[in-house]
């Protein structure tokens, strides 16, 4: 028995030591290794411990199963008193706890050591998304999160509402956004590519939708979208380039409103707000002469609004990157709502 469980345990630690664990998640970050170690560490010492336990059962179980021939009442022989036994019972999981309790308390403090801090980003989120901001940028920068390759990087989280959660699994990061509290992640972003952001926290109806992306690259590419970040002004990036709407159809935009727009908007009047004002007469409201921003209530400004989000005293609205709604959404959108204020 004792040599089953030991092949057993062999084998179990083997693979999971070899393993690409966690399975599909690249490391991306620099806790990554570290965390990641802890954990094939604490899957090998949980692995030893379950066999031990579940296989001297089964074989407890079938070798002193009461006897057929003893009477339904009769029980074993009780066996007190074992200060040997017992001693090492305590000793053992003891010594355990206290080398895993070392081994987390180190990875704990180097991820959360500052390395001769370069970058700070703040970390906002929102009902249902996330803002980022950086504190030599004069304009907070909507949406997607940039993070230049290799640099120690210090991200402050927190939330403007409700409790969210920020987590980048491939950088093995995450944090509670708590209202009114700053919590602090340190991260070496140490693979170029795209992740994912994601909210862990159930935050209303649109959690599930809440996840955003951050952008790894070299520090070139970095410097360059920096500077375009500090050479405009208005949020997300704040493109003014005019959008075609003329081919936008009001049944796409009703479809698209229904799966992108109707978690924070009615289709009411521009008082009845949910999250966000009602916008089924955003166009024929004359009671709200002016858009949120304080423009015109035009369809192509409507469609800025809807490009470039929105945040400002009155709200946030996720740029069309966060929300994911291209050119083309955008037209049918406005095209709904064009229609919407025609009845
Ligand atoms: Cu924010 Cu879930």
């Amino acid at each position: 028995i004792t040599a089953l469980i030991v092949i057993v345990s062999a084998l179990m630690s083997y693979f999971t030591w070899i393993s690409d664990w966690p399975i599909g998640l690249i490391p991306a970050g620099d806790p990554a290794p570290s965390t990641d170690f802890l954990f094939k560490f604490l899957g090998i010492v949980a692995s030893w411990i379950f066999n031990i336990v579940t296989i001297y059962t089964i074989y407890f179980a079938i070798v002193f199963r009461r006897p057929n021939d003893a009477p339904a009442s009769a029980i074993g022989v009780q066996i007190h008193d074992q200060p040997v036994l017992e001693f090492w019972w305590t000793v053992i999981p003891t010594i355990l706890v206290v080398i895993l309790a070392i081994f987390s308390v180190k990875i704990w403090s180097d991820i959360q050591n500052t390395q001769g801090d370069v970058l700070t980003v703040e970390a906002i989120g929102y009902q249902f998304g996330f803002q980022f901001r950086y504190p030599k940028l004069a304009q907070p920068v909507t949406g997607i999160m940039h993070l230049p390759l290799n640099t120690p990087t210090t991200i402050h989280v927190t939330s403007r509402d409700v409790l969210h959660g920020f987590w980048i699994p491939e950088m093995r990061i995450k944090a509670d956004m708590v209202p009114g509290l700053v919590n602090t992640l340190r991260v070496t972003p140490t693979k170029a590519g795209t992740y994912r952001i994601i909210c862990t926290e159930f935050c209303g109806d649109g959690h599930g939708l809440m996840k955003t992306q951050v952008v790894v690259e070299n520090q070139q590419d970095f410097a360059k979208w920096f500077h375009q970040q500090g050479g405009t002004a208005g949020a997300g990036g704040g493109s003014s380039a005019a959008i075609a709407l003329g081919a936008g159809k009001a049944d796409a935009g009703q479809a698209l409103f229904g799966q992108k727009c109707s978690a924070c908007h009615s289709v009411g009047p521009y008082a009845q707000k949910l999250v966000g004002p009602g916008l089924g007469q955003i166009f024929s409201d004359s009671a709200h002469p002016k858009l949120v921003n304080g423009a015109d209530p035009t369809p192509q400004n409507v469609a800025m609004i809807l490009k470039n989000g929105y945040q400002g005293d009155l709200g946030i609205m996720p740029s069309s990157q966060v929300n994911q709604i291209s050119n083309t959404d955008i037209a049918n959108l406005v095209a709904y709502l064009v229609s919407l204020s025609k009845k």
